[in-house]
């Protein structure tokens, strides 16, 4: 699948409909097993066998790294076969995967399972909330390799605001300057996309479906609820 600038449609009076000039890449655009997975994600009943909806986000976390895998570098190699010798292209670097805790983890794993010798980053992001009804974004715990040169993949499976997911960004920019930055994600809100357009025009955002509303705590309409509460129970801290 090649990436395309995509129409995103808002519901509104006029039915506004916005281009985005950066790369967006919905992977159920064109019905494939992704929808499937997404409906499943979405889906009540289905979603409260956690080891499906973990495995639904690992499905496509695999799939968004065998898109990504067609737009990194590859280099020939001659590789010895027990008959002779192959001309071979070989992934020429392996891409950095960078999770968000807890929620990433899944599609982390799903990323892993085909750059299965990438090097990992993990980031604790967490939405810290006040008694108002806002919040803000706290990162806690990073652990990173070098990211000078190399291509990041980012996970996180619900692109809401683009908060936590442009603080993430940013932060990692300090571990190195990376060649290429990828988000990957189940669900993206546009208000979201916008927000991560504006910040960090040159990430590519690939994502299984893209819904148009936000509540005001955040959440995505009709998106699936809490991602890292449905893939491993519900936690006490706010
Ligand atoms: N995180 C979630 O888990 N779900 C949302 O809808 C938004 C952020």
């Amino acid at each position: 699948m090649q990436p395309e600038i995509i129409r995103i449609h808002k519901p509104g009076p006029k039915h506004r409909t916005t281009y985005y000039t950066t790369m967006v890449i919905n992977l159920s655009e064109q019905h494939s097993l992704v929808s499937n997975w997404v409906a499943e994600l979405r889906d009540t009943e289905i979603q409260v066998d956690r080891m499906r909806f973990r495995r639904n986000l690992e499905r496509i976390g695999e799939v968004a790294a065998y898109e990504i895998s067609k737009l990194l570098a590859w280099e020939e190699r001659e590789i010895t076969t027990p008959l002779g010798t192959s001309p071979s292209k070989m992934l020429k670097d392996q891409p950095v995967l960078a999770t968000i805790l807890r929620a990433g983890l899944p599609l982390h794993q799903g990323l892993l399972n085909y750059f299965d010798r990438a090097d990992n980053a993990f980031i604790s992001a967490y939405r810290k909330h006040h008694r108002d009804g806002t919040f803000e974004i706290s990162l806690d715990y990073v652990s990173c390799p070098s990211l000078e040169n190399r291509v990041v993949i980012v996970a996180d499976p619900m692109l809401a605001t683009g908060s936590s997911l442009v603080k993430t960004i940013q932060y990692l920019r300090d571990e190195g300057k990376p060649s290429e930055i990828h988000i990957v994600c189940a669900i993206a809100c546009t208000v979201g996309i916008e927000y991560v357009h504006r910040s960090e025009p040159k990430v590519k955002i690939w994502c299984g479906a893209i819904d148009d509303e936000l509540t005001a705590k955040g959440y995505i309409v009709p998106g699936l609820g809490d991602a890292g509460d449905l893939a491993y129970g519900t936690k006490q801290q706010m």
